[in-house]
């Protein structure tokens, strides 16, 4: 029997990858730290109890809440503010001390413990600049690099983990970004066992979306309960690209590398859907339409945000060269699920959702 604790547990990815384990391994320990500060991880705690695992209320900010807990084999840290906007209108103390001096608490608790540490990255340690400079044609409904062109840690298959890392890439890049440093310090000093994936767009049913995070689910409900949504960017065109992967496939990917950390630890791999399963906001919004022969009227909004990049696809070469593993789940599988959900659980869902 093993200990896993999960932070950030009644969130999106932790309480799925929770499910998940417990579902594959009945007799670990699973234990889901979570402050509930996510609107909506409330809903989440019935399901964590129905599968068996313990919800413990309490905040990586403060030592005692991590230290109180007992024995730990392994901790998958998802806890986060993870939005790429936070701090850009205020106060940017919440972001960084949850996102990095919580995850530096998170592991020193994983050393004293001697525990497996699994961090989830993200996309945005790469530079919003770089981003943007890449030689992206417009064709059709999205933004893409011409097939062909290729440049460092770049290419029609996507952003690879050599894309150059100077420049700035907002605070929540640049918390991700401080917290891997630390990780690979911690594992080349005192041996710990660490992985690494720097993730796409995660999504899939439960996750609760919002304006500033978690664009799939938003759309989709937007579209079902009838609610409002805005081309916002790049000239308002929708033509943003971003590669999403069902966190399903996040855990199949994790129990391979958890199963053979040796291998694994210290490394870090870029993961997400891949070009394969890349959309476009406009495209999305058709795919919206047609599943639910529903339309909606979207706003336009020129004029970009400063965090907010024209086109993310995650290469992942390199992960499905060491392990084998690929993305399962297609962008049209990943939303069906997510209408279905949407529509089982409205009562709970669509004031929730609909909130902006
Ligand atoms: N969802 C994505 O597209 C995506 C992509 C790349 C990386 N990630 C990373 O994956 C992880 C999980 O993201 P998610 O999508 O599940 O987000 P989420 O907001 O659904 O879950 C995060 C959870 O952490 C909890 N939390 C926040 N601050 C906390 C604190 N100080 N102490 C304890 N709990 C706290 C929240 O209440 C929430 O339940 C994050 O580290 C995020 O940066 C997510």
């Amino acid at each position: 029997m093993r200990n896993i604790l999960i932070t950030g547990g009644a969130g999106f990815v932790g309480s799925n990858l929770g499910q998940y384990w417990k579902r594959d391994f009945p007799e670990d320990r699973v234990i889901a730290l979570d402050n509930l500060k996510r609107r909506g991880s409330e809903l989440i705690l019935p399901r964590l109890k129905k599968s068996g695992i313990e919800f413990v209320h309490g905040d990586i900010r403060n030592r005692e809440d991590i230290e109180s807990l007992g024995k730990t084999d392994l901790i998958l840290e998802c806890s986060a503010e993870p939005s790429v906007q936070a701090g850009y209108h205020g106060d940017p103390r919440y972001l960084i001390n949850t996102n990095l001096s919580g995850t530096l608490n998170c592991l020193e608790f994983a050393r004293e413990r001697g525990a497996q540490f699994v961090f989830l990255s993200t996309s945005r340690v790469y530079p919003i600049h770089a981003i943007r400079q890449l030689p992206l044609e417009e064709s059709g409904e999205r933004f893409s690099i011409p097939s062909g062109k290729k440049g460092v840690g770049w290419s029609e298959h996507g952003i690879a983990e050599n894309f150059p890392l100077e420049g700035v890439r907002s605070l929540y890049g640049a918390t991700k970004l401080s917290s891997e440093l630390f990780i690979q310090e911690y594992a080349s000093m005192y041996g710990l066992e660490t992985i690494v994936n720097r993730c796409g767009v995660l999504t899939g049913p439960w996750q609760m979306g919002k304006v500033d995070q978690g664009f799939i689910t938003l759309w989709a409900s937007q579209f079902l309960y009838g609610g409002h949504l805005t081309y916002i960017g790049f000239g308002g065109g929708g033509r943003q690209v971003r590669d999403i992967l069902h966190v399903s496939d996040l855990y199949e990917l994790l129990k391979i590398q958890i199963g053979n950390m040796p291998k694994y630890s210290g490394k870090t791999y870029n993961v997400g859907g891949g070009v394969g399963n890349s959309i476009s906001i406009r495209e999305l919004s058709r795919l919206c339409s047609s599943l639910i022969r529903k339309s909606l009227e979207i706003d336009s909004v020129p004029d970009t945000h400063p965090a907010d990049i024209p086109y993310y696809v995650s290469d992942n070469s390199l992960i499905t060269s060491e392990t084998g593993w690929s993305p399962g789940k297609s962008v049209q599988n990943i939303l069906e699920e997510v209408f279905l959900w949407l529509k089982d659980y409205r009562p709970q869902l669509e004031d929730l959702l609909l909130r902006r």
